[in-house]
């Protein structure tokens, strides 16, 4: 099993290139499958999640080129059945539900399970579906799904779901006539799928807001896309710079998706500074403790929660995170508390009592966001640390010891 080891202490500096957004990549894969002729994908991120994407994607019948530059085509599209080995590695696979039941009017895909941060059941997706007229049933661990030809509906989602928005939406592009989506999710990456599916001739209108309208189409035809920046790998190097004293200019990187996370990291006493197409951070002399609240968009990123709270571990003062989206995701707070952090846990928050220094430890991943966390830590704490289990971190991060390594950390990924 691979191993990171990092030795702390070193000042981040120099630049750093953001990748294709893993999250806005994936839907985007999906909703090839209701289109005729050839897509062409540009600067996509080479991850494990894409890679899983990729199988599937291939297995339904879609013909699949290139890796940066992704050309996925569906005119031979054969399979409707998502099976367990592929979806139980990958939640998102969800995403082929609501386009496999547009474009060929069935689809049977595995029930993915739960993970690490949460139960993350999919009843808002399917409830969705049915009111675009599918008829669901589950079988055996399959959710089976048909629909002639789907209808348009008024669908109000009880929660945000990035997904359950993401999966209806495209569902929705083929159904005939008028879907309107209330409480939908805005997450960039919704707003980054609605925009490409009106350039395949959907004709989507809202995304961004909770209310999305939808006018159904015959069908949509391939096109040409350049993945937008990831955000969360954007919080997550600005906080790189920030935990080591360091100064980072991110290039390729979208602040406007960033406002909370900005806003915290300057209240924090982190500088922050746009600069030719990217941003420089500055850390200052000594952090200060903020206050958290996870919600979903325009709110503090989830994504971001146990990233920021390694910085919050090096902060003066008491910070009070509290994670509302997800119901266990602070699990990587008794791994922190290994490299001697403070922090205690009370109901949905977690009390961060800022420390001087952290020290290196072996510590254990356990899901993609609480490995950044554990590799923040680590390139702040004295000493090595070693973190296990960084399969999860290769979901989400292209590339990541390399782009510290160029910023100047001491980190090196070991087999054993
Ligand atoms: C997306 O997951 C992201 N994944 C997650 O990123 C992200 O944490 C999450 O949105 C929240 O921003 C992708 O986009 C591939 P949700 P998703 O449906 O869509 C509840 C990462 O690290 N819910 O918005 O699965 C759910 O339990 C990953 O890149 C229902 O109750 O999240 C949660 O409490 C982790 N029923 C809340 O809604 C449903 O049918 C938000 O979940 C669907 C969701």
């Amino acid at each position: 099993m691979e191993k990171m080891v990092i030795r702390g202490g070193r000042r981040l500096k120099g630049e750093v290139l953001i990748s294709g957004a893993k999250n806005a990549v994936l839907p985007l894969m999906a909703s090839s499958i209701l289109t005729r002729g050839w897509n062409i994908f540009r600067g996509v991120p080479q991850l494990g999640d894409i890679a899983t994407m990729k199988l599937l994607l291939g297995h339904l019948g879609l013909e699949i080129e290139g890796s940066e530059d992704l050309r996925i085509r569906a005119d031979n599209l054969t399979c409707s059945e998502a099976p367990y080995k592929l979806v139980k590695t990958m939640r998102a696979s969800v995403l082929v539900l609501g386009p496999l039941l547009a474009k060929l009017g069935r689809a049977k895909v595995s029930l993915p399970g739960g993970c690490a941060i949460g139960a993350r059941p999919i009843d808002l997706h399917l409830r969705g579906l049915e009111a675009l007229g599918a008829k669901i049933n589950l079988n055996h661990g399959y959710i089976e799904a048909e629909a002639r030809k789907l209808r348009g509906s008024k669908i109000y989602f009880d929660t945000a779901t990035v997904t359950g928005t993401e999966n209806v939406l495209m569902a929705a592009c083929l159904a005939k006539g008028t879907t309107i989506l209330e409480n939908a999710a805005c997450e960039p990456e919704v707003v980054e799928l609605a925009g490409v599916l009106n350039k395949m001739g959907a004709r989507i209108e809202g995304a961004g807001t909770d209310i999305i309208t939808v006018e159904g189409v015959d069908g949509l035809e391939g096109v040409e896309h350049r993945i937008m920046p990831d955000r969360i790998e954007t919080g997550t190097f600005m906080i790189a710079a920030a935990i080591t004293g360091g100064e980072i200019k991110i290039n390729n990187c979208r602040v406007d998706h960033l406002d909370d996370l900005l806003s915290k990291l300057t209240e924090a006493g982190v500088a922050i500074v746009p600069e030719d197409k990217g941003i420089r951070v500055t850390a200052g002399d000594r952090l200060r403790s903020v206050d958290i609240k996870t919600l979903p968009y325009p709110g503090f990123p989830t994504d971001m929660q146990a990233q920021i709270m390694a910085l919050m571990c090096l902060a003066e003062g008491r910070s009070v995170i509290t994670e509302t989206v997800f119901e266990n995701r602070f699990i990587h707070v008794s791994e922190l508390k290994r490299m001697g952090a403070d922090i205690q846990i009370q109901g949905n928050s977690a009390i961060v009592r800022g420390e001087r220094k952290l020290s290196g430890a072996p510590v254990m991943a356990t899901d993609l966001r609480a490995s950044a966390s554990l590799i923040l830590a680590g390139l702040a704490a004295e000493g090595v640390t070693e973190i296990s289990r960084i399969y999860h971190l290769n979901r989400g991060y292209e590339r990541i010891e390399e782009k510290l390594s160029r910023l100047g950390a001491d980190i090196r990924r070991v087999k054993g």
